[in-house]
């Protein structure tokens, strides 16, 4: 899956497949503001427990008739303003969701709609919260086939909608968020290196929303047993998470001929604190190497890695020539990480 032109090994250089560069990012956060002093009121639970446990101190929550598909589109209009790519330009738009606006038009096709990409080619793709890593690759592969030029990649969500609000083991730990990369054809940006995607489907019942689908549609039933929430293992995703997140790491820096010591930023998966510092020391990469947002957003699944480097670029923590490796996992269990050289 990798697609560099200038790889850095000869190696390499059989492949004939195309440079795709990230030419422009752009996030949204909603407003709205929810902190753990807010959540002791809601459930049995208290700051100290939410932030020992898992780092975060605050998330985002949409506004009410805010979706998923206007999170995405105020994410996409802004990684295209800072690109200087208008909408009509896009030719593919991916949408990485676990929380679409409804189960089908895809929100893909809602966002092509609100931020006027007529041209656009419209679908979602199902990772859960490795979401934004797969729609990423699918694009680059559209663009390193010659099928495509630009492509807009997409993690959006609002969990939010799917979380049990009585259930203190979940509704603590996740939020609502956007995130969009413009990709292109070429070097003129920061160069995707390589990618490594991978699923297990034998642990699919770590993380689930039991309802809603052709398994157990809505019914008065499913609804009265709480079948449309989140639902998760959540010590032994934790264990799942910084394994498959490590091994998928080292896949990727294999693929591009790298090691963890190459690498200048890591950006996993902004789940929970503990996990993301285990999974450096796995790797060997120093803490504070380690980009973190949960604090702040909490888990925001499919949009969590994109806003986290929308962010670290926006804030110039990103250097030319710095090494980015983003590496994710979810429901599925899904596990995806890409380098990038900024
Ligand atoms: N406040 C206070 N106590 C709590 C809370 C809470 N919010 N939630 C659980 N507890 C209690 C439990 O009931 C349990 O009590 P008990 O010992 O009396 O039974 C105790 O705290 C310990 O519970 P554990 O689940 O063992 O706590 P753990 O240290 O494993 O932390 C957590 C739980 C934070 C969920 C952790 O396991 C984790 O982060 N797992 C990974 C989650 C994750 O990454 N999810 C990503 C999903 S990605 C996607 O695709 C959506």
């Amino acid at each position: 899956m990798p697609h560099s032109p200038k790889p850095p090994s000869p190696s390499r250089t059989s492949q004939p497949t195309r440079a795709v560069s990230i030419v422009g990012t752009g996030s949204y956060l909603p407003e709205r503001v929810l902190t753990n002093a807010d959540l002791e009121k809601l459930v049995e639970t208290t700051d100290d427990w939410i932030v020992t446990r898992t780092g975060i101190r605050e998330r985002r929550i949409a506004a009410e008739g805010e979706f998923t598909s206007d999170m995405a589109a105020r994410a996409a209009l802004r990684a295209l303003e800072e690109a200087r790519i208008s909408p009509e330009e896009v030719d593919l738009i991916i949408v990485g969701t676990a929380t679409p606006d409804f189960l089908f038009p895809s929100t893909a096709c809602l966002v092509q709609n609100k931020i006027g990409a007529k041209r656009a080619v419209c679908f979602d793709t199902e990772a859960a919260c490795a979401g934004f890593l797969f729609a990423m690759e699918i694009g680059a592969n559209f663009i390193a086939s010659g099928a495509c030029n630009t492509v807009l990649a997409i993690g959006a969500e609002k969990l939010s909608s799917i979380l049990n609000w009585k259930d203190r083991s979940t509704c603590v730990l996740f939020g609502d968020a956007a995130g969009a990369a413009v990709l292109r054809a070429g070097e003129d940006g920061h160069v995707i290196w390589g990618t490594h995607l991978g699923s297990d489907g034998a642990l699919a019942d770590l993380i689930c929303m039991p309802g809603g689908g052709s398994a157990q549609p809505a019914s008065v039933a499913s609804v009265t047993a709480s079948q449309h929430f989140l639902t998760m293992q959540g010590p032994e995703v934790f264990k799942q998470a910084v394994l498959s997140m490590g091994r998928s790491s080292l896949e990727a820096l294999k693929r591009c001929h790298m090691t963890p010591q190459d690498v200048t930023w890591i950006i996993p998966h902004q789940a929970n604190i503990r996990i993301m510092l285990s999974l450096a020391d796995r790797l060997d990469i120093s803490r504070d190497r380690c980009y973190v947002t949960v604090d702040k957003y909490g888990n925001t699944s499919a949009a969590s890695v994109i806003v986290a480097l929308d962010e670290a670029s926006k804030k110039g923590a990103l250097k030319k020539g710095d090494l980015v490796l983003m590496t994710v996992f979810g429901s599925g269990l899904t596990v995806a990480s890409t380098v990038v050289k900024w």
